[in-house]
């Protein structure tokens, strides 16, 4: 049976990737799966900072991550690359803690500019983490995403036609319920 976990690696509460992690827990439950969620922003900051692998709910999100064989990684492009937020919880994954899961990847930004952000800054971190399957992931610009209040968020149809490609770039074999 496929579990999959979503790791939404914003620092702000009424982020625009809301949007696109309800659309992805949408399509998920859609094929009746019910994906983990590791809001990095919701795990305790002194165990981000300080390193401490001993943190209950760092334990917590670890075993999530564990005992998945997908992992969707949302990131908003912060300087050229992903956050430092996702980082710090990155950081605290055991060596290998991505081998033999598939990875997708998706950043929202303010500029096609820093699309390659993925390939040139995420890429080889996922790889350090022993992750060998990582496809191609969807970027989206901030602008596709429309801010309609209360958190909630809709994306335009060209962005939600390239992410849910990207969703369906996963083997079929993968999302068995
Ligand atoms: C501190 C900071 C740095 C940013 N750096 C970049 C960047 O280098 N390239 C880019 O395309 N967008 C950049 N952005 C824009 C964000 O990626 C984009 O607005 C964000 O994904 C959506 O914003 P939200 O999370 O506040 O809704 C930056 C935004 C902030 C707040």
């Amino acid at each position: 049976m496929s579990k999959v976990t979503i790791i939404s690696g914003s620092p702000s509460e009424e982020t625009r990737l809301n949007g696109v992690l309800r659309d992805v827990l949408n399509h998920f439950e859609g094929i009746g799966i019910a994906p983990e969620i590791i809001n990095v922003r919701e795990l305790p900051p002194e165990a981000l900072i300080q390193a401490k692998f001993d943190s209950k709910e760092i334990i917590e999100a670890n075993r999530k991550v564990e005992d998945s064989n997908i992992i969707v990684i949302l990131t908003p492009v912060y300087k050229a690359s992903y956050t430092g937020v996702l980082k710090t919880y990155l950081d605290l994954l055991p060596q290998n803690g991505l081998e033999g899961k598939t990875i997708l990847p998706i950043a929202v930004g303010g500029t096609f500019g820093h699309l390659l952000m993925i390939d040139y800054a995420l890429k080889p971190v996922l790889t350090a983490l022993g992750a060998t399957h990582i496809l191609k992931g969807a970027f989206i610009l901030d602008s596709q995403i429309k801010k309609l209040g209360n958190n909630r968020f809709e994306l335009d149809s060209e962005a939600k036609n390239r992410l849910v490609s990207s969703l369906k770039s996963f083997h079929p074999s993968l999302l068995t319920v």
